[in-house]
């Protein structure tokens, strides 16, 4: 076979970007657990040994993750000085949390999948499912902690508002349920906004139900926010106003089966907000940086989630919205649209 020399040159060099990616992903997890970027934050700039002490760690290993650092352009390196900081940039994606540019969980998530791969490999060849609940704790964190950020920056200030009469409704005291909320991020950011307004968090996984109970009682949102293990197909309550699912409805097994419960769940004149991961309908319009983060995130996660629970339809984390329109349909409600999009999520609204 002819090999195009050129050809190969590319993809090498491709090969040694992600290469250095993956293998500066363990030391992003290292750094954020230690508090090390939150401490080069704080400034000023200064050497290994001073960021070693400040964080009570080993200065030789912070000096070479230092240097990972720098060779990432995570940290910036003075050679005169001999001394690192972070750029308000960096800081701002690697040590605020919270601030919409936030990555370090997406890195959790990264190592949990690393950690699936013996039970993937299985997977592959027996054709089973690999449930939510079966990955490393890494998954649930590093999810609560990617997504949150996304939320903060847009489910009130415009994923909300472009739904039809709900801001208006949830300002004037409203009932929300937030099925398969896991840590629960996005049920506190709406209950937050909107104090006259009532709401449930659902999710089947008992531990993420547990830690966003926590965080609605150190919230002081406890009074109004309550959150249950419930699958979705089968979550107590009825005359919702509004029930929403974030980055959840292609993780579980009967999309059809939930889409009906909710149906029936609520209000006649109420709405039902679906965030999905952004997608196109067609594979080969999906094939870019944003896909291949879903895509394979889909193979090792969310695909084997659903296939774990009955039905398996295993839609996928990149459905697109034609597919998710018929899932809509199926479980019997008459309206659907796109009402918002961003780079990552698309938003759609449907109503019985
Ligand atoms: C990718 S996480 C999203 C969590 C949360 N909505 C968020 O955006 O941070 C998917 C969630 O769906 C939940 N889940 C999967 N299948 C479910 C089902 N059948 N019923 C209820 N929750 C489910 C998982 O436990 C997990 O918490």
């Amino acid at each position: 076979m002819a090999i195009d020399d050129s050809k190969l040159q590319a993809f090498m060099g491709n090969f040694v970007r992600d290469l250095g990616a993956v293998m500066h992903a363990a030391t992003i997890v290292v750094g954020d657990q230690l508090g090390l970027y939150k401490v080069l934050a704080e400034g000023p700039p200064m050497s290994a040994e001073t960021l070693a002490q400040r964080t009570d760690t080993d200065s030789r290993y912070v000096r070479e993750w230092l240097a990972a650092q720098a060779a990432s352009g995570y940290v910036e390196y003075d050679a005169t000085s001999d001394r690192f900081s972070l750029s308000p940039e960096q800081a701002f994606a690697l040590a605020e949390e919270g601030s919409p540019a936030f990555v370090p969980g997406a890195f959790q998530i990264a190592s949990a999948q690393f950690k699936a791969i013996p039970k993937m490999v299985r997977a592959f060849r027996t054709g089973l499912g690999l449930g939510w609940h079966e990955h490393d704790t890494a998954l649930f964190h590093g999810t609560e902690r990617f997504f949150r950020p996304g939320y903060a920056a847009n489910l009130v200030s415009s994923w909300l508002p472009a739904l039809d009469g709900i801001d208006a409704r949830l300002q004037r005291g409203a009932r929300v349920a937030d099925v398969g909320c896991g840590h629960g991020a996005s049920t506190l950011i709406m209950a937050k906004a909107y104090p006259a307004s009532r709401f449930s968090g659902f999710d089947y996984h008992a531990p993420s139900i547990d830690v966003a109970r926590a965080s609605a009682e150190r919230e002081g949102l406890a009074d109004r926010v309550t959150f249950d293990v419930a699958p979705a197909k089968s979550f107590p309550g009825r005359d919702y106003d509004l029930v929403a699912v974030f980055d959840c409805l292609h993780d579980m097994g009967d999309p059809v089966g939930a889409a009906a419960h909710v149906r029936q769940s609520l209000r006649d004149d109420g709405c039902w907000m679906i965030v999905e991961p952004f997608a196109h309908d067609r594979l080969q319009d999906n094939l870019n940086p944003v896909g291949r983060v879903f895509y394979s995130a889909s193979t090792m996660i969310c695909t084997p989630a659903s296939r774990a629970q009955e039905v398996g339809a295993c839609l996928g984390a990149q459905a697109g919205e034609a597919r998710v329109r018929e899932v809509v349909e199926r479980g019997g409600f008459r309206q659907f649209r796109r009402a918002a999009e961003t780079p990552f999520n698309l938003v759609y609204e449907a109503r019985p």
